[in-house]
Order: C-alpha cells, then structure tokens, then sequence
C-alpha cells in the first residue's frame, strides 16, 4: 500500500471513531431518526473535507486531535447536504455511497428530518471545539455557518437547480461550483487551520488552495459522472446528462475539463509553497484528487 494510501485509510478509521462518539447513539428515541442520521453518515464516502481539515492543521503546525471536533462537524454538513441533494424534489438519486438513499430506505419526509437533524447536529459536534488565542469560537461557528448559508453552500445549489436546462456561461458554472463544492472545502481547510491558532498568512493560503482544489473537485465530479460506472461511482452515473445539468463537460467537453482540472489543481498546489515541507500531505490529497476514479 502507497504511503498516501495507508495515510488515507488511517485517517478515516480515526474520523469513523470521532463519528461514533459524537453522533447520537441509534438506541436513543426516537429511534428512526438516529439510526437514519447514522445510516447516510456510516454509508462510506472518501471523508476528503474531515481529512483535510486534520491535514490543515498539521501544516499549521497544530495536532490533529484537536481538530477533531470541525473534522466531524464538516463531515455531518456534507452529508446532510448529500441527504438534501438526492431527494427526489432535487437530484433525484437512488443510490448513495453504494446503498439507497435515505428517502429510499426511509421515506421522503424521514429524509428532510434526517438532513435537517444532520446539520443541527454539526453545530452540537462544532460547539465544543477549544478556542485559540487568535480564534474565538465565535469566529468558528462564524465560519461554519456562514459556509452552509445561502450565500454559500445553498447559494451554489440553488444556482445548480435553476441552471437546470439552461445553456450557462463558464463564469455562470463557476459561480456554481464555488459555491455548491468550494466553499464546504475552504471551510474545512480554514477550521483546521483556526484549530492550530493559524497566522493570517497561512489563512489566506488554505483559503487559496481550497478555492482551487474545491473547484477542480467539482470539475472532476462531473467528468467522473461521465466517464465511471455506477458500480465504480457507489451513485448512478450518467446522471448529470440525464436531467441536463449544466457542467464542465457538457460546456467544454471531456478533454478541456481534464486541462482545466489539472491548470485548476496546479494552482492550488502552487498556494501551499508558504507551508513548505509542512504541506505534504495537502499536496499529495490534491495530487490523487486529480487522478482519483470515484
Ligand atoms: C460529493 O462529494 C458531492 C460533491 C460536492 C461533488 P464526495 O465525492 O466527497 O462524496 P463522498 O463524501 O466521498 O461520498
Ligand atoms: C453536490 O453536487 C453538491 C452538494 C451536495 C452541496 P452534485 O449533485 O454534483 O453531487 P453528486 O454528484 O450528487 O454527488
Ligand atoms: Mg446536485
Ligand atoms: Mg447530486
Ligand atoms: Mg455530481
């Protein structure tokens, strides 16, 4: 196994475990809601922004364990967003993260409940964070909503479910990528620094990588969507096209998204010079988001 790889896998098993002590047991009542909240949290997933923020936070010069807390409150946003984004008056999507979605398994309204209580939840698991001297946890909890607000996070699918059918601009479909997908990034990114009492400098640069890395993210989404198969993706392929979607490749077409992925990763990469050697776990999350099939 690749260093990255073994890295990878032991920083998911330890958020798995941040992520079962923090959420709510499923034998607590009422019972279908906890188990649903653990359902879509435990179905798999890359835990990519949870992993970034502990990796922020080492660059910064800070421990991991103390980032714990944002690490999972990113992760429980992110998935309540997925629980929103797949239900049926959305993306309509069956499958996610290699099993059916919520309102598959629960039923519709228990889905809304369920991402409802996910992103209550994140603000629970966030609050208990401990402040640095330069960072409040005001400042934290500023962060953080204002990510998932509607200038942001719901901003940029508002924007996705009206782009719907529409022939948008390449500045139009970053508008919606910076929202929908780099904003939750930079956020993750930018608490694990907070966590580590991160100079403003060192601020400024994880806001510049994960503005870059979260818009090559969306990039590559949309090409994997194109190119992968259900069973590779764990989330029906083919499914942007489907409902006509405005992304990279139906705009640019699969070869120019490729270039723009890889101008859009080069460029983040080039924001971590001011962490030197600090960095080389960022650089190389952001390497093998690149080449990544799923
Ligand atoms: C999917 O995110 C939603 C997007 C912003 C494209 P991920 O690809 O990180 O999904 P998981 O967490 O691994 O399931
Ligand atoms: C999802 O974007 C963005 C958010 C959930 C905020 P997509 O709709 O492209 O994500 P997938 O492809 O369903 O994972
Ligand atoms: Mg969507
Ligand atoms: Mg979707
Ligand atoms: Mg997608």
């Amino acid at each position: 196994m690749s260093d990255l790889k073994a890295y990878l896998k032991s920083q998911q098993s330890l958020i798995d475990d941040s992520l079962n002590a923090f959420l709510p047991r499923s034998t607590e009542r009422p019972r279908t809601i906890h188990q649903a909240m653990r359902y879509s949290v435990f179905a798999g997933g890359k835990r990519l922004r949870p992993i970034l923020t502990l990796a922020a936070a080492e660059a910064c010069g800070g421990e991991a364990e103390n980032a714990l807390r944002p690490a999972c409150a990113v992760e429980i946003m992110h998935t309540y967003s997925l629980v929103h984004d797949d239900l049926p008056s959305m993306d309509d999507d069956d499958l996610r993260r290699g099993r059916p979605t919520s309102h598959k398994v629960y039923g519709e309204g228990m889905a809304v409940l369920t991402g409802d209580a996910l992103l209550t939840e994140a603000f629970i698991v966030l609050a208990e964070t401990p402040p640095t001297k330069r960072y409040s946890l005001k400042e934290l909890l500023l962060e953080f909503s204002t990510c998932g607000g509607s200038k942001k996070l719901i901003g940029g699918q508002v924007l996705d479910l009206e782009g719907e059918g529409k022939d948008l601009s390449k500045a139009q479909l970053i508008r919606i990528h910076e929202n929908k997908t780099a904003a939750l990034l930079t956020t993750s990114l930018r608490l694990g620094g907070m966590t580590a009492n991160a100079t403003p400098r060192q601020l400024a640069a994880l806001t510049d990588f994960g503005y870059n890395l979260g818009l090559a993210f969306q990039v590559i989404d949309d090409i994997l969507d194109v190119t992968q198969s259900t069973e590779q993706l764990g989330k029906t392929a083919g499914k942007d096209e489907a409902v006509d979607k405005a992304t990279y490749p139906s705009i640019l077409g699969l070869d120019k998204s490729k270039k723009e992925a890889a101008r859009l990763t080069k460029k983040a990469l080039a924001a971590l010079s001011a962490f030197g050697k600090k960095a080389v776990r960022l650089e190389a999350i952001a390497h093998y988001l690149l080449d990544r099939d799923y």
